[in-house]
């Protein structure tokens, strides 16, 4: 079986003591079950303390972007070396938030899914369509597309250690989220893809999560899909007592 990894994604939000209060109250509570991994995302500035405060516990601290390059004239921005450094195991690639705002392509996903693991980082890598795209039946060819180039000339070993998020873009902080069957269905095709891109085996590895809108109430009709291995989760995860909730659905 695989296991649920349920991760936290803060985006622009909380400051360093809210972050730090976050993680102590929840280190202590983490269901004790292997087939269940948590993660918070977190903003650059809070990682080295949450680190130090997650250690010793189950939960894993993850950035929310990086830079592809290890080190160089590229102000403002932050390289894997030192995420890796930090101690920091997840990274997020290619949120839908990143395309739009900061004209991510599928071609600057890959380079930094390579530039993860090269520097021993997992990346979490985030596909998904628009209102208009799935309005259009564009949905698949479109998942199909940024799958493909942003897991492109990966080896199959650092495929099947990928976490791949589909996030419906008309699903996230809209309070809208896809119906279990549709989310599904489209975690389904991921694997398919993937499949043709490696084998059975790897693909039925691989760690797919659902993200969009997503909350203590609504977790365990996604998770009971069968192609639907976790949660990225915004707004729900901002609290401790709905991230131990959400953490506690994915060990049910
Ligand atoms: P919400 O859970 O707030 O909809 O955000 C989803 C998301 O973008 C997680 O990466």
């Amino acid at each position: 079986m695989r296991r649920k990894v349920i991760a936290g994604n803060w985006k622009m939000n909380k400051l360093l003591t809210e972050s730090d209060q976050f993680v102590d109250s929840v280190t202590g509570s983490l269901p004790k079950d292997d087939n269940v991994e948590a993660i918070v995302c977190a903003p650059f500035p809070f990682l080295p303390s949450l680190v130090k405060k997650a250690e010793g516990s189950s939960l894993k601290v993850g950035a929310q972007n990086m830079h592809f390059e290890d080190s160089g004239a590229f102000t403002g921005e932050v390289s894997p070396a030192m995420l890796k450094d930090l101690g920091v195991t997840h990274v997020v690639i290619g949120h839908s938030e990143r395309r739009e705002h900061f004209a991510e392509t599928d071609h600057s996903v890959n380079k930094k899914v390579h530039a993860a693991f090269n520097h021993g980082l997992i990346p979490i890598v985030c596909v998904g369509e628009t209102l208009e795209q799935r309005e259009a039946n564009e949905t698949m060819s479109h998942i199909e597309a940024q799958v493909r180039t942003g897991l492109e000339g990966l080896s199959d070993e650092q495929i099947s250690s990928t976490i791949i998020a589909y996030e419906p873009i008309w699903a996230i902080g809209t309070g809208k989220t896809a119906s279990s069957a549709d989310a599904n269905q489209v975690c389904t095709y991921i694997r398919t893809i993937v499949k043709e891109m490696t084998s059975e085996n790897i693909a039925e590895e691989l760690v797919i999560q659902y993200g969009g809108s997503v909350k203590p109430a609504n977790i365990d009709e996604l998770l009971e899909q069968p192609d639907i291995d976790g949660a990225l989760v915004g707004g729900a995860s901002l609290e401790p007592d709905s991230f131990l909730q959400l953490v506690e659905a994915g060990a049910k």
